[in-house]
């Protein structure tokens, strides 16, 4: 008989083999593989005896209906989709560990597993999907929000085919006790301190945007560089100017995690060139003022060379504070299993900012090797992951 361990292991690589690319592990919204994905993780659910039930979204919810299947139930999980060329600890490790924290474990009140569609917003640029179509219908805004194929959120939810028309999966306002989220550190704290684990004081706020310069095309070979209005090259100096506003301000971290460029033939002058932004900060006040900083940089550099910049913020989250109540006690079984007592602030974002506006939220890192992530040399041991099933296991108990 496998232990709950042995089963988690298991499943982290099983999980890890669902991919919509032969080459690397990616899983993006309503994809084939993010359907495969929630179909696995439905079938351990049924495995527990759960009440399984999925959203049109994609959301998989796994009920343990508890002694007391009317009393305020607890919310335990992650998001099931990936960033790409992911690795395969990045939100599947939260699902997984919580599934094996409730194998044995009989409590007086309803856990319900949440498996969220879209956390990382790969596919639509837009985060939190999942999560954010628990606590209420998605904006008309996100629903027209668009693939790199011209494919709505809206469409991608009815041809998807498995969740289409599926009745949506809703929480409202003190309707639950919490939500509890165990994740990969995704930094170094804890491989520097030696700690497998600590909890989360809170998630920082990310502001993510789109960008647009946009000058002329214009023949590579015939037009002297004084004529010449190149979106591409106005784009790398933005670029570069972001790199150099965060480096001199930190924690503030930027990040252009993606660029394309219009009309993209090697001997044609770019005349569009567009690229995302990810800004993020503790505070949101600094990260407003950085914010607005940079649109006065890159207005500059658009009127120095002639370009025009469309500046368009795609979603705003802000900074959220994990609950003291909740997070105190799950401090508790930290040190009860740990003997730490270490908080830290997540720079990485989280379903739970959105769960927050519902509920108290608390979250539980462990540590991941060089601290590495979104990268697929992710790695999380067996010993630390044991720890984390312990902790959530006390913290579930107690
Ligand atoms: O981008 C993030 O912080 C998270 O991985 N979605
Ligand atoms: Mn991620
Ligand atoms: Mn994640």
């Amino acid at each position: 008989m496998r232990t709950p361990l042995q089963t988690a292991l298991t499943r982290i690589d099983e999980l890890g083999r669902l991919s919509d690319s032969p080459d690397y592990l990616v899983r993006t919204f309503l994809s084939p593989a993010n359907l495969a994905a929630a179909r696995l993780i439905s079938e351990w659910m049924s495995e527990l005896g759960m009440e399984v039930s999925h959203s049109a979204d994609g959301t998989v919810r796994g009920i343990l209906a508890g002694e007391n299947p009317t009393a305020a139930p607890l919310l335990i999980g992650s998001h099931l989709d990936t960033v790409i060329d992911a690795g395969k600890y990045d939100g599947a490790l939260g699902i997984i560990a919580a599934l094996a924290a409730l194998e044995k474990i009989s409590l007086p009140f309803p856990v319900h597993v949440l498996a969220f569609s879209d956390e990382e917003g790969t596919r639509f640029q837009t985060t939190y999907l999942g999560s954010r179509s628990l606590i209420g219908p998605l904006d008309a805004e996100t629903l027209a929000s668009k693939d790199a194929d011209g494919i709505t959120i809206a469409t991608a939810m009815i041809e998807d085919g498995w969740h289409t028309g599926a009745a949506p999966i809703r929480y409202s306002a003190g309707e639950c006790r919490g939500y509890i989220e165990l994740h990969i550190e995704q930094g170094r704290v804890l491989e520097t301190a030696g700690e497998p684990a600590c909890v989360v004081s809170s998630i920082a706020g990310q502001s993510r945007l789109s960008i647009t310069l946009t000058g002329r095309a214009d023949h590579a070979g015939t037009t002297p560089m004084a004529l010449r209005r190149d979106a591409l090259t106005g784009a790398a100096e933005c670029i570069l100017a972001a790199e150099t506003l965060a480096q001199s301000q930190p924690p503030l971290v930027i990040t252009v995690g993606k660029i394309s460029v219009h009309p993209g033939a090697s001997n044609s002058i770019p005349q569009g060139a567009t690229f995302t932004l990810d800004l993020r900060h503790p505070q949101d006040a600094e990260r407003g003022s950085a914010l607005a900083a940079l649109h006065e940089i890159f207005s500059r550099i658009a009127e120095k060379r002639a370009l025009h910049l469309a500046w368009l913020p795609i979603q705003e989250n802000s900074a959220t504070p994990c609950d003291p109540a909740l997070t105190e006690k799950l401090l508790h079984s930290l040190t009860a299993i740990t003997g730490s007592q270490r908080l830290l602030a997540s720079g990485a974002g989280h379903d739970g900012v959105v769960l927050s506006k519902i509920c108290p939220i608390a979250m539980l890192f462990i540590r991941c090797r060089d601290g590495l992530s979104h990268h697929p040399d992710e790695f999380a041991n067996a010993e630390d992951i044991e720890i984390g099933i312990k902790i959530l296991t006390h913290f579930l108990r107690s």
